[in-house]
């Protein structure tokens, strides 16, 4: 039994989540945490809306709101949505609250006093006409590195570029168009090279343990070839404020998102703790050097989680090359993977809401079984490269494989345990064939558990799947809709037995994937009660400022056993209704329609 942390990036608060995101983060690291939890570990989930920055600005300006309310809006409809996802977050949180302006001001100061924050003059932008600080999102130009013209002054949004205003081509401000005057403005810069030397020998070990996608272990050496110190100020009306004298309160200097939002990890495991009542309990997952963690996240957050939090992590831990000493919190673990996705595109596109190349999930929530998507994302999703969704993939997928590969074995082993025995009937004496299926399925938790646990979700859920099929094979092969003679109730009662034995078993094998339908199988099989603990919507006040707020949060201690477990013999077991809807073939068109640029619906928020 370890301790594990699942640490999942934090959504933007700036509007609904599309599928894109949640195959990066959201099912995945789902997945991963019900599956550990199953395996004996004590988990802790912890995430939350990631409210700070330039985007939620931009967003806010564009709809006539101030970025409090919106986060506020996007906050509550993302927690709603990712419940609804069956996300198992010990705590999914928010940046906005006290406590994390608390722990990220405290990281701030220990790494200021340790010697890794050093401030430095840069050139900051002003507009001519008013003589007033022009914040970096308020300044627009060409990609010096992609030579997109609609790049933003902090980054460029097509090639994924952090950048600094000085170096878009041709500056202007989005308010007016005026040419900005860049002056001099003071700024604290993150000592990465001082810290460099510790990040390598992290990542060296990280390395030899062989754990991590190549990919990410690739990309992540290769920043650290040209690491450069990086501002963690900006200015910005928007934010946490720096908590040194004469900068507290400047209404325009504020710490930069991406330095708090990745303390977020930290500040919602001692939230949890907090609300729990046991305000030192977060310390298990980050004070223990035994304990593990695993981040996840898409491909454009990486550089993030390899390199800027490791380094803060460090310097916090005094850690790098100018010294200095751990502060109220310790010596921090730093991650055991960086679990990186790649991306998933959309009937060949990139994901854009503004062009309409979306599919939001509340749309696919309203119109689908959860479930369903939940499979398409495990089965198909862009796990180790870029993968695409299709609605004639998604309504094959779902009637091939949920429907009448898994649900139909499902049912048709009910239908004909209600019609014989109206109950789990105990089984008499195996034979060789009934021994086989139950070992086939009882391996199965070692290969499928094997795969979860280093990240291969697409191939665990296609050998749960194939695992799936043996068992359709022993109906075939044992006919049990054959033996109806008075002298074959005895041989009937031993092959529904097994059957009923391998689909509970090899739906143990399915719930970190399908948690909800994994209920319904459950009780269809006579089981009682709620077989995958599920996550809930609970309203809480901030525990310092009175704010309320939605979070999701969970009790999981009840979530099942990763092995074979005994049907319950003699449970009543009636005729089952579907598990899976079917999708009619007429989904696809319809829902292409929806795409179509001059059909309304698919404008979003
Ligand atoms: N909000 C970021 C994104 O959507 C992710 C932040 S992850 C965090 O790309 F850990 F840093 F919060
Ligand atoms: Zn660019």
């Amino acid at each position: 039994m370890s301790r594990i942390l699942s640490a999942v990036a934090w959504p933007y608060a700036n509007g609904p989540r599309h599928i894109g995101h949640v195959a990066g983060f959201g099912v995945p690291s789902d997945v991963f945490s019900r599956y550990m939890r199953m395996a004996g570990h004590d988990v802790l989930m912890v995430s939350g809306t990631d409210e700070h920055g330039t985007p939620i600005l931009v967003q806010a300006d564009k709809e006539g709101t101030t970025a409090r309310e919106l986060a506020d809006r996007a906050n509550r409809v993302i927690v709603d949505e990712l419940a609804a996802l069956g996300c198992s977050y010990d705590l999914f949180t928010r940046t906005t609250t006290a406590n994390h302006y608390a722990v990220a001001q405290e990281l701030f100061r220990q790494l200021h006093a340790n010697g890794y924050m050093v401030a430095r003059t840069t050139r900051g932008a002003i507009s001519p006409s008013t003589g007033r600080t022009l914040p970096d999102r308020y300044i627009e130009g060409t990609c010096p590195i992609c030579g997109y013209t609609e790049a933003r002054g902090d980054q460029c949004d097509n090639c994924g570029n952090q950048l600094d205003p000085t170096e878009l081509i041709d500056p202007h401000s989005r308010i007016n168009g005026e040419t900005p005057r860049f002056v001099d403005t003071e700024h604290f810069f993150l000592d990465l090279p001082a810290l460099a030397e510790a990040l390598g020998e992290w990542l060296d070990g990280r390395e030899a343990a062989g754990t991590w996608r190549p990919n990410v272990i690739r990309f992540s050496r290769n920043i650290l070839q040209d690491i450069k110190p990086r501002a963690m100020t900006r200015d910005i009306d928007w934010g946490i404020p720096v908590p040194l004298e004469g900068w507290a309160d400047n209404p325009n200097k504020r710490l930069y998102v991406w330095f708090d939002a990745v303390i977020g990890y930290l500040s919602a495991s001692i939230e949890w703790a907090r609300r729990l009542g046991e305000p030192e309990r977060w310390r298990e997952w980050w004070n223990d050097p035994e304990a593990r963690s695993y981040y996840f996240m898409g491909k454009d957050n990486i550089t993030f989680h390899s390199q800027i939090w490791p380094a803060e992590l460090l310097g916090y831990a005094g850690r790098g090359e100018r010294g200095g000493e751990p502060g109220g919190y310790g010596e921090l673990n730093l991650p055991t993977e960086v679990v990186s996705s790649e991306f998933l595109t959309m009937e060949g596109k990139q994901f854009s809401s503004s062009r309409g190349v979306v599919i939001y999930l509340r749309d696919v929530l309203a119109r689908y079984q959860v479930d369903a998507l939940r499979y398409f994302i495990c089965a198909a999703g862009p796990e180790s490269s870029d993968s695409d969704f299709t609605w004639r993939e998604f309504v094959t997928r779902t009637n091939s494989e949920l429907v009448a590969g898994w649900g139909n074995l499902v049912s048709r082993t009910a239908s004909m345990i209600a019609k014989s025995f109206g109950e789990i009937p105990a089984a008499g004496e195996l034979t060789e064939a009934d021994e086989a299926l139950l070992a086939t399925v009882r391996e199965g938790f070692t290969t499928v558990g094997g795969l979860i646990e280093r990240h291969r979700q697409r191939q665990a859920v296609a050998e749960a799947m194939r695992v799936v099929g043996e068992v359709n094979r022993y109906v075939s092969d044992t006919a049990p809709f054959k033996l109806k003679a008075d002298d074959e109730r005895s041989r009937l009662a031993t092959v529904l037995h097994v059957l009923a034995q391998a689909v509970w078993d090899c739906n143990t094998l399915l719930a970190p994937f399908l948690p909800h339908s994994s209920n319904t199988v459950h009780r269809v099989l006579g089981g009682d009660g709620e077989f995958m603990p599920m996550p809930q919507v609970v309203e809480v006040e901030d525990l310092d400022d009175g704010h309320a707020y939605p979070v999701i949060t969970g009790e999981y201690s009840t979530t099942p056993a990763w092995a074979s477990t005994p049907v319950p013999v003699g449970a009543r077991v009636e005729r089952p209704t579907p598990v899976f809807t079917k999708l009619d073939e007429s989904v696809v068109e319809t829902e292409l329609a929806r795409l179509r640029p001059d059909d309304g619906s698919a404008a979003g928020a």
